[in-house]
């Protein structure tokens, strides 16, 4: 399994890492006159394929990218957390760092660092009061961009808090703890982006699953090259209901399937859960969706029936606070793309691992399907991320919306020797219409992205 705690390394001294060590540093210094003891790394991550599943227990297939938040970080003498970020549009934040809240109504960005703080506090093994602590904040993952900004906020800021309580927390443990204390900010989300941010490894991709948590290396094909392209639709998952009220449509499906297999089904919150117990494959899995459910929407009230309970229970036994209010659920398409999207995950892993001349076609089909099953059955896509896919058709093995969707990034895979010549052809196609895209510098936006080391510690 590797080293298990996220390593500590000596502060780089060159590269545009090193410079924006250098920064934050010296802006610490300046605001809290002394120096940080330490800087935490958290890295992005972009998810090659399985979306929207790992939080009905399916795995996922990311890697983390080199974008990253690093914390500056202090202790101090005065019980307060004081939150500083090089960027000055997210404004300076304090609390006391032992009894704040989190404000759920509010999507402000300090939100993900107490998220970290919380998780340590409740998880971290400690049980004395916290000591305060002072951080200066710099990212330079794109926000609302489907590249795992705000996890990597969340998992930064854990580290930041635990290493300088000196608690000696496993990678997986980091990964278990950051994912449950993300959900603080009210997003159900499964673990893949903590998971992959503490477990990358440099150079290859990993297979995340879970229940319990497992990571795998696996190796990308040789002469590929994966670009990202944000769209530049924002999509941030904790300002409205959408990717919660995709989590309930499948737990809701979840619950009707097993009711109907005789099961006690409010013990059933996944599909995947739910698979294991049935003893059935995926395919199987589609089947059994197709024989239970209508493709068309379900009313609440309809739910209720089928569940034989009252829209109250339903509240209290399955919906999320923000999804309460929503009067009709989509279950057959919903629980469709999870059972084939999880299938696409091992048959990618699959291909991988074979050693023959037509897999990177094969790999390019199944980012293809997924990207259409995203768009088609769970309906998360966006516009402008079809009109990306739509443009890298012909031109690339394959393209599709990376991360949650109805915005954000896509993830292309491209033959190396053409990626320079398909990232002209998006700067022409696409983002020269773009008006949003005139004053941000295009490598932001446009990239080419290679697997990327995990979460660690800078040391001076
Ligand atoms: C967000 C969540 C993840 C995952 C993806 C969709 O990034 O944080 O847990 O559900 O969306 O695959």
């Amino acid at each position: 399994m590797g080293e298990s705690y996220p390593p500590v390394q000596k502060v780089p001294l060159e590269g545009s890492k090193a410079q924006r060590l250098r920064f934050i540093v010296e802006k610490f210094t300046t605001e809290f006159s002394t120096k940080p003891q330490f800087c935490t790394r958290a890295p992005g991550r972009v998810n090659l394929i399985g979306e929207h599943v790992d939080y009905c227990g399916y795995a996922v297939f990311p890697m983390a990218v080199d974008l990253d938040i690093l914390i500056a970080v202090g202790t101090n003498t005065t019980g307060k957390l004081n939150l500083i970020n090089v960027d000055d549009s997210y404004p300076k934040f304090s609390c006391e760092i032992n009894g704040f809240e989190i404000d759920k109504s509010c999507p402000a960005w300090y939100n993900y660092v107490l998220c970290g703080v919380r998780g340590i506090q409740e998880e971290g093994g400690k049980n004395e009061p916290f000591t305060g602590l002072d951080m200066v904040v710099s990212g330079n993952i794109p926000p609302s961009s489907g590249l795992s900004s705000s996890s990597a906020l969340v998992c930064a800021s854990a580290l930041a808090v635990a290493h300088s309580h000196k608690l000696l927390i496993t990678k997986e443990d980091y990964a278990e703890i950051c994912a449950r204390c993300e959900r603080h900010v009210g997003t159900q989300g499964g673990g893949m982006d903590q998971a992959i941010s503490f477990l990358a490894t440099e150079g290859t991709a990993r297979v995340i699953e879970f229940n319990p948590l497992r990571s795998t290396p696996v190796n990308l094909p040789p002469g590929v090259s994966f670009v990202v392209a944000n769209s530049l639709a924002p999509m941030n998952k904790a300002a409205n209901s959408y990717y919660n009220c995709r989590v309930m449509e499948c737990r809701l499906a979840c619950q009707i399937m097993a009711k109907q297999a005789g099961l006690a089904w409010k013990e059933y919150q996944r599909l995947g859960q739910l698979q294991k117990v049935l003893g059935k494959s995926l395919p199987e899995m589609m089947t059994l969706v197709s024989r239970t459910f209508e493709s068309r929407p379900y009313s609440k009230k309809e739910i209720c029936q089928l569940l034989s309970t009252s829209e109250e229970d339903l509240d209290k036994t399955t919906l999320s606070e923000n999804t309460r209010h929503i009067e009709e659920f989509r279950l057959h398409d919903r629980a469709q793309h999870v059972f084939s999207e999880a299938h696409r995950v091992w048959e990618f892993k699959r291909i991988c691992e074979a050693k023959n001349g037509k897999s990177v076609e094969e790999l390019g089909k199944l980012m293809q399907e997924s990207h259409l099953s995203t768009k088609l059955l769970y309906e998360c896509s966006h516009p402008k991320l079809d009109k990306l896919v739509d443009l890298s058709e012909g031109v690339t093995y394959g393209a599709r919306l990376t991360g949650a969707g109805w915005g954000g990034c896509m993830v292309a895979m491209v033959k190396e020797e053409m990626a320079d010549e398909y990232k002209k052809l998006l700067v022409k196609d696409y983002f020269s219409h773009e008006p949003t895209a005139n004053n941000k510098d295009i490598s932001s936006i446009l990239f080419s992205s290679h697997p990327s080391p995990g979460a660690c510690i800078y040391e001076f």
